[in-house]
């Protein structure tokens, strides 16, 4: 059985009952190692998910008769291994447990509703699919990584004239958590903040 289960932002607090349950039944668990360091390894076979999400995939395949648990940070619906592990696999059932997103994080941080915001990623992608997005809606909520982090994203937006408040959300949730709430033209002129949730509001 493989269950890919979804572990919140990081804290255990934002871990689901359901989660803990499914990781505490499992043999083998399989994720990155910030995930996995912030639940309980103890008697499991660990696999550490690198950049070669192959290795990963062949991992799974090759245990799928044990109890395996594939956990991702946030939700695994939004930008996970979910989708990977399912299209290069599939004949293998597949149970998703869901688990809370940084993303819900940061809007509870801010006392916002987010049902009216734009979602996309730039981790591990390009900027190009921003501009469209950011175009067409008002309020857009960006995934940022190391190298397209939120300051990065805030001075191609700049470029294009965009501009309004920025709230940027970095380790949410964890004790070196850092929450910027300021405006675009500011953020563009930061630098750090890399693998971080950028909420972009245009005036
Ligand atoms: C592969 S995506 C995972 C998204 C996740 N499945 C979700 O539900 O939000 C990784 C990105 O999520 C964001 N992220 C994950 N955990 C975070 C946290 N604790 N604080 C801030 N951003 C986080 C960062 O933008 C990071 O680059």
């Amino acid at each position: 059985m493989v269950t890919v289960v979804g572990i919140g932002p990081g804290h255990p607090d934002y871990i689901t009952p359901a989660a803990a349950k499914r990781i505490a039944e499992a043999d083998v668990l399989i994720g990155g190692k910030r995930v996995l360091s912030s639940i309980d390894v103890d008697g499991k076979d660990i696999y550490y998910i690198t950049s070669d999400i192959k290795s990963a995939v062949k991992v799974v395949s090759e245990n799928a008769d044990r109890k395996v648990a594939v956990v991702v940070g946030g939700d695994p619906g939004f930008y996970s291994i979910l989708k990977t592990i399912r299209d290069r696999l599939p004949k293998i059932a597949i149970e998703v447990i869901p688990g809370i997103s940084p993303v819900q994080l940061l809007f509870g941080l801010i006392g916002r509703e987010w049902q009216d915001v734009a979602l996309v990623s730039v981790h591990g992608r390009t900027v190009d699919e921003l501009k469209e997005v950011v175009g067409h809606n008002k309020k857009v909520c960006v995934l940022t990584d190391e190298k397209l982090t939120a300051p990065e994203v805030c001075r191609y937006l700049k470029g294009f004239g965009v501009g309004g408040r920025a709230v940027v959300g970095k380790n949410l949730s964890y004790p070196d958590q850092e929450l910027v709430d300021t405006t675009i033209d500011e953020v563009a002129g930061m630098g750090g903040l890399g693998s971080s949730i950028l909420y972009i509001e245009k005036v």
